[in-house]
């Protein structure tokens, strides 16, 4: 059970880190900032690049989270904490959100230009809550489940 727990932390770690890294790329900002002049770190400037590992990070958290529930829901054990909730909740905004900007993304759709930027907005807004939110269960010690 403890290896299967730290393995979660370990996958859902990774993904956030490789979500946040490459969605800021989407902005873009390496390359104002001279981030990707860092030696290393010039794909971080190549668009298409850190636009293909979000969505594949985001196809491994969508999977992740089916995961996840599906293995709370059957195990009927644990009840989840107030930060948790919180955190659910973020997360299902941002991928209900990217999945709108995947589909406004595809050839052929077209949607209105301040729907577009709303969902940027929310996406972005979700994404800082996140991560404040992450920062404090993780300062804080708290857990997703009692
Ligand atoms: C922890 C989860 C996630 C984080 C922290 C995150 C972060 C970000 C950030 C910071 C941006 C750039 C700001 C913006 O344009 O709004 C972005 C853009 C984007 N994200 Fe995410 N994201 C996450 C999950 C997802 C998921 C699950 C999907 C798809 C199912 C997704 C799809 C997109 C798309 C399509 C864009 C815009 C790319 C473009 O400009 O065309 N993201 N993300």
């Amino acid at each position: 059970m403890k290896t299967q727990g730290s393995l979660r932390k370990y996958i859902y770690g990774i993904t956030f880190f490789f979500l946040v890294l490459t969605g800021f790329g989407q902005m873009p900002v390496y390359k104002r900032y001279y981030i990707s002049d860092i030696p290393g770190l010039d794909w971080l400037s190549q668009f298409y690049v850190t636009h293909m590992i979000h969505y594949i990070a985001s196809g491994v958290l969508i999977a992740f989270a089916v995961y996840v529930v599906i293995s709370f829901i059957l195990s009927g054990t644990g009840r989840i904490t107030t930060s948790g909730y919180l955190k659910i909740f973020i997360i299902a905004g941002l991928i209900i959100s990217g999945v709108f900007m995947v589909i406004r993304n595809l050839s052929g759709i077209f949607l209105g230009h301040n729907l577009i930027i709303a969902f940027n907005l929310i996406h972005l807004g979700l994404c800082m809550m996140l991560m404040a939110v992450s920062l404090y269960t993780l300062i804080t010690k708290k857990s997703w489940i009692k």
